[in-house]
């Protein structure tokens, strides 16, 4: 007996018909089940892809700094000046352009000063996270050695050829130390005592630092203030900063996911000291997590979030539905942003989003926050990098949270154990974006539909984003259908395919997951694809993750 959504499903096809034709004005509701349609626009440029946007975001939080990016230059783990090799190695492939530190709520409770000088020297501290770590945890997770600072940090940004972006504390240190810090790191060799301190370290160049966060949720473990409050002190501390030759670009606490009073207050009291203030503040941060599935009827923090392990099908949509949100979330703070910033020139900077789940998926129990991501997360995430795509004009940086042992982690350590995840796959594979102009396409496909507590609800049946360089077009599709195919049809206006392959990620099983035992159980797969007649045609199988790259004649 069929169940409610195969019956969808087939009146969907018979209500199409067996009239699927390449018709071009065909709609997606027309589009029989199973099949897709992709038209590329490559004459209509939607702007560049700022590498930016595939940047990360490593706090000093469990296991994130200790275990999984630092383990110490005389550790029996591989290692580049105490940095896990096996990260820089994987981390090189995704090409990282940015990568955000030291916080998080960490970076408020953060003296840059504990990080530097001679690593002996350096005090311990009580961790911000401390209380949140389990008895079993190590103690570098819950007392800090600073053997990680930014000296550390800008190394490891080195070693990925990425950028560094430090968050600076706004609310337990005062404005001075902003400066201070900053003069450290971008002060040239032999000028002020901090570049001597920096150069008594070994690094006698500049570290050059572009990117600075003003504050970290300063709606929140921030300092708790009111977004007016909060723009006074934005006003503040970045006013007259000393720049040392090097561009600085300031970024302001944002608003947590929807909260558009927060965007549209904090504009309002920045302009109050006059509109060319705006021309301070390259960009304003935004966080999403995708954390409630209790399908409305809760919003509880602990008691909203769903398993990350232990999901049905209509679980799998709901997280998809809570991440898909960020493409209003772009669209409704943009526009709010544009009531006083007309020429926006303000980007977004959403730098932090993912998945977050309850406790108890992570590979080592004790990692605070650790959580095993399966094939439902590498979907998540291939659907927001495609969301950013859309929008390259507005997202100027993004940092998925976060890099390791961590919540939607690209990858999981421990000791000498490491495994990329289906996530770090999903980076992997769209990394081709990057730096590339992002073109229209329009992804067509009939809805999902899905019961949802006794009533019928809807998802898209497919997600995409597409770019260019020169001769090479990127086609990124994600079918978030848990357990049907789509059959393809990619049409390209303005140019004709030459040559094409596909890069697909997907599993027999939603809940696939890479372990350190199995560290390969969540793969990408690459092949060719035959082009005919100038168009495309392929299968994205069911819950999956796909590129198709191609050369146009
Ligand atoms: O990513 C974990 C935490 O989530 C960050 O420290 C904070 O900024 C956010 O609330």
């Amino acid at each position: 007996m069929p169940n409610r959504r195969d019956f969808l499903r087939t009146t969907a096809t018979s209500a199409a018909g067996l009239a699927f034709t390449r018709n071009l004005c065909l709609a997606a509701s027309a589009l029989p089940a199973g099949h897709a349609r992709i038209e590329v626009l490559l004459n209509e440029p939607l702007g560049t892809i700022s590498p930016n946007v595939y940047g990360h975001f490593a706090e000093n939080l469990s296991g994130v700094i200790y275990d999984g990016i630092w383990v110490g230059a005389d550790s029996k783990v591989s290692n580049v000046a105490g940095i896990r090799k096996r990260l820089i190695d994987e981390m090189q492939k995704i090409r990282p352009a940015i990568v955000r530190f030291p916080g998080g709520c960490f970076a408020d409770s953060y003296d840059w000063r504990d990080g530097v000088g001679p690593a002996d020297k350096r005090p311990r501290r009580t961790n911000f996270w401390a209380a949140g770590e389990n008895p079993g945890a190590p103690a570098s997770h819950r007392y800090d050695s600073n053997r990680f600072g930014t000296n550390e940090f800008a190394q490891f940004c080195g070693l990925l050829n990425a950028q560094p972006y430090l968050a600076a504390n706004l609310r337990s240190l005062p404005a001075e130390q902003f400066y201070q810090w900053i003069e450290y790191c971008n002060s040239p060799a032999g000028s002020t005592t901090l570049s001597d301190v920096r150069a008594g370290a070994g690094f006698r160049d500049p570290f050059n630092v572009r990117y600075w966060g003003v504050g970290n949720e300063s709606w929140g473990c921030g300092g708790n203030f009111t977004a007016q409050e909060y723009a006074v002190e934005y006003r503040r501390f970045t006013t007259w900063v000393p720049t040392y030759g090097q561009e600085l670009s300031f970024i302001a606490s944002g608003p947590n996911s929807g909260e558009l009073d927060w965007t549209r207050e904090f504009f309002e009291e920045i302009v109050r000291k006059g509109k060319e203030r705006i021309l301070e503040i390259y960009g304003l941060s935004l966080h999403h997590y995708a954390w409630n599935l209790s399908r409305g009827k809760t919003q509880d923090w602990n008691q909203g979030k769903g398993d990350a392990l232990r999901f049905d099908d209509v679980d799998w949509y709901e997280v998809l539905r809570e991440g898909d949100r960020m493409e209003s979330l772009i669209s409704s703070h943009w526009q709010a942003m544009g009531e006083m910033d007309t020429a926006h020139h303000v980007k977004l900077v959403v730098d932090e989003w993912g998945p977050w789940y309850r406790p108890g998926s992570g590979l080592t129990p004790d990692d605070q926050l650790e959580q095993l991501p399966t094939m439902r997360d590498a979907v998540f995430s291939a659907m927001t990098l495609d969301t950013f795509n859309r929008h390259p004009e507005k997202v100027g940086i993004a940092c998925c949270a976060q890099l390791i042992n961590c919540l939607n982690s690209l990858y999981l350590a421990h000791e000498d154990k490491f495994c990329v995840t289906p996530v770090g796959h999903a980076f992997a594979i769209y990394a081709a974006h990057q730096g590339g102009q992002s073109v229209r396409a329009e992804f067509s496909a009939p809805q999902i539909s899905y019961e949802r507590d006794g009533r019928t609800a809807n998802f898209s049946g497919l997600r995409g984003s597409a770019s260019l360089r020169e001769k090479n077009l990127v086609v990124t599709a994600v079918n978030p259908d848990v357990s049907q195919p789509i059959q393809a049809e990619i049409l390209l206006r303005g140019a004709r395919a030459n040559l094409a392959s596909t890069t697909i990620l997907s599993a027999s099983d939603i809940h696939a997951v890479n372990t350190f035992d199995q560290p390969n159980a969540v793969t990408p797969k690459s092949d060719d694809v035959r082009v005919r007649e100038g168009h495309i045609s392929c299968q994205l199988p069911a819950a999956s993750v796909t590129k198709i790259e191609i050369q146009l004649a």
